[in-house]
């Protein structure tokens, strides 16, 4: 039998069949798209209309590649990019394209969330979390006050899982993983906030669907696309979550004392926990995790955004972009690259810009551009290992998921910055494969630990331990880049 996991996250959706029997994944397909072009900055926006066409496509294409054992298939799991907005009229069309997680316009409605809540600790003592630019709500009291048209409109909110798990099944429905980092639960009762709801609209209780456990299944395929697809009629879709979720359940990531980094167009870290881990500075966002845990998170809106930028720039493949980074020695010769080109979340700076510093005329080359832009990333991303550990989450080891985890110099250089051994997973793509293993569990093939013991593997190949002569200059590495934001910061420079 087969489960199907998809991916639909911000560059592409990606579809993996993963074999119950022989833990192979035996097909797989893809289908990219973009942002919606030519939008203010700080506005980025899909049409979530491309999410359903590449889903369709890239099951269709799975299941092309399963021929006549298409009836085989016994589940689909989704995992999507979190947070985005989703809002459907009363017909359940699109009413507007959606805002996504990494849209940044949103930093007057958190203000006015803050102001009306008592700032950071007031949104933390109702909802575990801070209220970001990247989370849900704010989004839809920006709908309300900048598009009122539209916000009438609105009868449904969904978030990007959601919305492919209700084109899948008809049904809608939200689950706490996903849920949680709307900005309106509270993460401890797993329940929402009406007084943040009220803030934004008392309509807004009647637009959010029935709320509930992420062990709870979503439905079943609806019957006109089982039919059209030749799979039987009762294919379960189970509940599905948010990209982080799902990418620690296919990294095995299922208990206390793991840690996974995704190196992805974002870049987490993030843990199991048995209770709320909350954070009173709001950086670590306390999030429920797919398996009726918690997700302690750190999020940084710049990693493969950073080095897809320098790529660019230069015309390279990756194979030359890994070349050059690795030309270079450790420190990039001085240049710091500040790397937050989408604006950032952590540390907080909506809107943030990327900067380079520290050119002299033997570092001003492209290599150096790149082995900086890579490091500032990467280092990005040990700003929130280090609130892990002011936190007590402290790592005996980290495993890498995403795209950027495929990359060897990549994956040394995570080893020195974070100083702890790094490890990739024998598939990459960790979501897809959570996807998979979600849908597993929700046909009752068995508890989480079984089925991520029997289908998650480490690849040894890929382990990379911290080199003790660097370790220390990345630290240095990190002071002067969280210096170099604050000062320019203070100065009203980023
Ligand atoms: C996490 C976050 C990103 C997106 C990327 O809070 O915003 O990791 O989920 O798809």
């Amino acid at each position: 039998m087969f489960y199907i996991g998809i991916d639909s996250g911000t560059q592409s959706t990606k579809a993996v069949v993963l074999d119950f029997e022989s833990g192979e994944i035996v097909a797989d397909a893809s289908q990219a798209y973009g942002l919606i072009p030519n939008l203010p900055a700080g506005h980025l926006e899909q049409n979530p209309g491309d999410w359903i066409d590449a889903v369709k496509n890239t099951i269709s294409s799975c299941l092309e590649q399963l021929g006549d054992r298409r009836s085989e298939v016994r589940g689909i799991g989704v995992s999507g990019q979190q947070h985005g907005l989703v809002v459907l009229d009363q017909n359940d069309e699109v009413v507007r394209p959606a805002k996504l997680w990494c849209d940044t316009s949103t930093t007057a409605q958190c203000d006015q969330f803050a102001e009306a809540f008592g700032g950071t600790a007031g949104l933390i003592e109702k909802a575990g979390n801070a209220m970001l630019s990247g989370y849900t709500i704010p989004k839809l009291l920006w709908l309300k006050q900048n598009e009122p048209d539209q916000f009438a409109k609105v009868k449904s909110v969904l978030l990007p899982h959601d919305y492919i798990n209700f084109w899948l099944t008809g049904v809608k429905r939200m689950e706490f993983g996903d849920a949680s980092g709307m900005g309106i639960l509270n993460v401890r009762t797993r329940q929402w906030d009406n007084d943040l709801i009220d803030f934004v609209d008392p309509r807004v209780h009647e637009m959010l669907p029935e709320l509930g456990s992420s062990n709870v299944a979503h439905g079943t395929v609806r019957s006109d696309l089982a039919s059209g697809w030749g799979l039987g009629s009762d294919v379960v879709v189970s509940a599905g979550g948010g990209d982080n979720m799902m990418g620690a359940i296919g990294t095995g990531n299922i208990s206390n004392g793991i840690i996974t980094a995704s190196f992805g167009t974002s870049g987490t870290l993030y843990g199991c926990a048995e209770k709320p881990i909350i954070d009173p500075n709001g950086e670590i966002a306390a999030f429920c995790d797919s398996t009726d845990h918690w997700l302690p998170l750190a999020c940084t809106m710049n990693v493969t955004v950073v080095t897809e930028q320098v790529r660019g720039w230069f015309g390279w493949d990756l194979a030359e972009l890994e070349k050059q980074v690795d030309s270079v020695p450790a420190g990039a010769g001085g240049v710091s690259f500040l790397p937050f080109l989408n604006g950032e979340r952590t540390p907080n700076l909506p809107d943030g810009t990327g900067v380079i510093q520290g050119l002299n005329c033997s570092s001003g080359t492209p290599a150096h551009l790149a082995r900086a832009a890579m490091e500032g990333a990467t280092l990005g991303l040990a700003y929130g290992l280090r609130r892990f550990d002011a936190l007590g989450l402290t790592p005996g080891e980290i495993r890498l998921t995403g795209g950027g985890s495929k990359s060897s110099v990549w994956r040394q250089m995570a080893a020195d910055v974070f100083g702890v051994p790094v490890v990739g997973l024998a598939t990459a793509e960790g979501a897809g494969l959570g996807g998979a293993i979600q849908a597993a569990h929700a046909d009752g093939k068995g508890s989480y630990s079984d089925l991520c013991e029997r289908f998650v593997s480490l690849d040894e190949s890929t382990r990379c331990v911290p080199n003790p002569d660097l370790v220390p200059l990345y630290r240095d590495s990190l002071d002067r880049q969280i210096k170099l934001t604050e000062v320019l910061k203070a100065a009203d420079l980023l």
